[in-house]
């Protein structure tokens, strides 16, 4: 039974991983419905948390049936990192989670992300000192190095559980590699097979089907598979790999009166949560995967996705579920 903090999330938790634009409150809750142990918020910027930005506050949004739900926040600054510990308190998250993984420039560039692995010092002084500052669980989302000749994570995560962290969870990609290649989970293992270790290590990259995420479980020894991609638009990837675990067979795909369903419902929780105008525009990129692999689709998709008005967006769907009655997915 992995633990985070005193949190009992279940034997190898399925994690729904943070992910910009999308892990918002709508989604989080339909991957939660979905068996979802641990849900995380897309990253937010403490400096835009301690200027009061509007946008990264409203990042701060959670609904009580998504719980355990861990904000996510980045930065470099020390200062900062604690102010901003201070005001995500007051959302009532279960967990803290700091990221040091984001590969993207601007973010890595300040030294913030995946850009703290050149300082390896920083990153656990700045997690000592927030796990201080706090008496919620921190956890930690990190890569396995910056670049294939500096993979020291054994050594990283040893240290970060030693200053308190209480989970971490590892990409297995280096931040050169970005998002290319093959998410290498043996470093990731040896993170877990470290002795010492006794925090849970949850593995992350790539897990894109229910076998894989057995493989991260039974072969890799993981305590648990923080999933990202092949969750959008398809909050259903938690409730198949559960099933999988549970029978060893293939749950048959959700059928089109639970993907109308799913996206109705994300719309309008969107909508209600940020307005109509970005509720629509937000949703978008969950269609694709919504209805996926239905022949001549394209003129229904083209409506969800360019339509400003909500009205068009739910009459599109009205009109899938007469034409596509009954639809069989394979
Ligand atoms: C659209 C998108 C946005 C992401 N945003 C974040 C983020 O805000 N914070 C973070 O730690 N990782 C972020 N990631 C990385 C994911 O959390 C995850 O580590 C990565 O996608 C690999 O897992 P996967 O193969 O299961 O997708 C993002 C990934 C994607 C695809």
């Amino acid at each position: 039974m992995a633990k985070i903090g005193n949190i009992d999330v279940g034997d190898f938790p399925l994690l729904l991983a943070p992910m910009e634009d999308v892990s918002d409150p709508p989604f989080r809750a339909l991957c939660k419905e979905q068996g979802a142990d641990v849900v995380y918020t897309e990253f937010i910027s403490s400096e835009g948390l301690i200027r009061d930005a509007a946008k990264s506050v409203m990042k701060l949004d959670i609904y009580e049936k998504e719980r355990p739900v861990g904000i996510q926040i980045f930065g470099a600054n020390l200062e900062s990192m604690l102010q901003s510990v201070e005001i995500v308190e007051k959302s009532g998250p279960d967990i803290i989670d700091i990221n040091f993984g984001c590969p993207v420039k601007k973010v890595v560039s300040k030294g913030a992300g995946a850009g703290i692995l050149k300082d390896i010092p920083l990153m656990v002084s700045l997690t000592e000192a927030m796990v201080k500052h706090t008496n919620l669980p921190i956890t930690v989302k990190t890569r396995l190095g910056w670049d294939s000749d500096s993979i020291k994570i054994v050594e990283v995560a040893e240290r970060l559980q030693d200053v308190g962290a209480s989970a971490i969870s590892i990409h297995g990609r280096t931040r050169v590699q970005m998002y290319k290649g093959e998410a290498n989970w043996a470093p990731i293992a040896e993170v877990k097979n470290n002795p010492r270790m006794h925090i849970p290590v949850f593995g992350n990259g790539d897990v894109d089907t229910p076998e894989k995420a057995m493989e991260m479980r039974d072969k890799f020894g993981l305590d648990g598979a923080m999933i990202g991609r092949a969750s959008i638009g398809y909050p259903w990837f938690f409730r198949e790999v559960k099933h999988y675990f549970e029978t060893g067979e293939h749950l048959a795909q959700p059928t089109m009166e639970e993907r109308l369903d799913a996206a109705r419902r994300h719309l309008q929780m969107a909508i209600d949560w940020k307005g109509e105008k970005l509720g629509v525009f937000e949703t978008r990129r969950h269609y694709t995967n919504y209805f996926k692999g239905i022949p001549h689709f394209k003129d229904y998709r083209q409506k969800m996705v360019t339509s400003d008005d909500a009205a068009d967006v739910f009459a599109a769907f009205d009109e899938v579920e007469k034409e596509f009655a009954g639809y069989e997915f394979v």
